[in-house]
């Protein structure tokens, strides 16, 4: 055992802010309100559902993470968001299609209908194919910025919450790269000053949640707070920070699929990935500027799995392709299919073909509850900045400057789990395991 960290008790409430109330955030809403009322299982959540080995595999102790780790309690939880259009959670939850009407939002109607959301930081510019109204208007950034602080302190207030967490559910914005302007504080205070182009609405919603010190998760593939002046202005105020955009359907099939290739060294000659879409998210993604950031978050992960420098005669000379069309008919339920071309001894070609059937939002909930709930846990624990443990959950994890991403799903998770035991004072798993064949004592 080593020592525990210590960590501030989960009590009082806990605020939630989620930037959007679109498909993800009603589906999590509605998915914890349920639950809370003891009438919906949170499958797809680690800290609703998962278990933690801890000690040695005869001692049979694994316990449930909520009953090891001190985390906040649902019935704690107060929901506040911000949308372009003024559709409370009632409405976006019907509207979205994620879930059954009768079942499971007619139950919680009352509740949902309570949260309304505030007025959007949005500008049409960074997601064109959308057109809601309610919006702050076009104030300047600096208006923004303060608009959102305001909010962030007047939803503290109203709703009498002891800490609070920021989410990123919105749209994915349109695809910027970090430049001059995102550099240090200076230099973006001054952007935002001159209303730059390259300081876009996440970004506002990011500093203003670390200048308020809550901490932020970033579900989406837009920089938001991934960019070396609000990394660094989390670290030094100690703020956890977390991103980029929840690994839900594909992505995760690549991230489990692909270390398999890896570990068995077979080889890859082509991945071709395509998605039909038809919610409110396909239609901002058919956008080919909004396509481009997500583009870019799904195309990072074969090559920091396969590492093609150590490997180059497997992966040397891989066509990769990703590809999401917009199809309504299917709303929010996707469907997936990969392409996989591989080749085994001798250079013999062989093929895989995945077909995922998957519900967005049903994958996605369950992730933001989760980031929500550590990115709690690990403020008490005064853990500030990036929080590489959880890169389990995204497409593109934030790392350190100078680090490649870990992608595999299960070191992800193996990285979290020896962080929840190193939190609690617990000894590491290596799953080296000799003590069970030591015969001599
Ligand atoms: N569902 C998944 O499996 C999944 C996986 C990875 C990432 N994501 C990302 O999560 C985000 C949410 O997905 P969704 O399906 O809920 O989309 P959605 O379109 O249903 O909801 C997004 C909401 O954000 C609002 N919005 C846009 N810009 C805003 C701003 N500046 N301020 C406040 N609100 C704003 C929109 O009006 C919309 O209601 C998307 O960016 C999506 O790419 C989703």
């Amino acid at each position: 055992m080593s020592e525990t960290r210590s960590i501030a008790p989960a009590e009082g409430k806990l605020g939630v802010l989620t930037v959007g109330l679109g498909a993800v955030a009603s589906t999590l809403i509605a998915g914890v309100e349920l639950a809370k009322r003891g009438q919906g299982l949170l499958a797809g959540s680690m800290t609703q559902m998962g278990t933690i080995r801890l000690g040695k595999r005869t001692d049979g102790r694994s316990p449930l993470i909520k009953d090891f780790v001190p985390l906040a309690r649902l019935e704690d939880i107060e929901w506040g968001a911000w949308d372009v259009f003024p559709d409370d959670a009632y409405v976006a939850a019907s509207r979205a299609g994620v879930l059954e009407q009768g079942k499971h939002i007619e139950a919680i109607a009352e509740t949902l209908r309570e949260i309304r959301p505030m007025k959007a930081a949005f500008e049409r510019k960074y997601a064109r194919n959308l057109t809601g109204e309610h919006t702050m208007g076009e104030i300047g950034k600096r208006a923004m910025l303060n608009g959102i602080r305001a909010d962030i302190n007047r939803f503290r207030d109203e709703k009498k919450v002891d800490r609070l967490v920021m989410i990123w559910c919105a749209s994915t914005e349109v695809f910027i790269e970090p430049g001059p302007d995102h550099q240090t504080i200076e230099s973006f205070e001054k952007a935002i000053d001159a209303n730059s182009d390259q300081v876009a609405p996440s970004m506002l919603y990011a500093y203003a949640a670390l200048l308020e010190g809550v901490p932020f998760a970033n579900g989406s593939p837009n920089l938001a707070v991934d960019m070396p002046c609000l990394r660094e202005y989390a670290t030094k105020h100690n703020i956890p920070i977390s991103g980029k955009d929840f690994k839900t359907g594909q992505t995760l099939m690549k991230t489990v699929l692909a270390p398999m290739l890896k570990a068995r060294q077979l080889g890859l000659s082509g991945w071709y990935s395509t998605n039909i879409l038809g919610n409110r998210d396909g239609e901002v993604l058919d956008a080919p500027e909004n396509f481009k950031t997500k583009e870019e978050s799904k195309l990072g992960v074969l090559e920091d799995i396969l590492r093609p420098d150590l490997n180059p005669e497997l992966y040397g000379n891989v066509f990769h392709k990703v590809q999401i069309n917009y199809y309504p008919p299917r709303g929010d339920n996707k469907e997936g299919w990969d392409n996989i071309d591989i080749t085994g001894w001798l250079e013999y070609p062989m093929q895989i073909k995945v077909n995922f059937l998957c519900r967005d939002s049903i994958l996605a909930a369950p992730l933001a509850l989760d980031l929500i709930l550590y990115s709690d846990l690990a403020q008490r624990a005064g853990l500030g900045g990036i929080q590489e443990w959880l890169s389990f959950y995204y497409k593109s994890p934030q790392v350190a400057p100078g680090l490649y991403p870990e992608h595999d799903l299960f070191i992800q998770l193996a990285k979290l789990k020896n962080t929840l035991r190193w939190m609690m004072g617990e000894d590491q798993i290596t799953h080296l395991g000799r003590e069970y064949y030591d015969e001599t004592d």
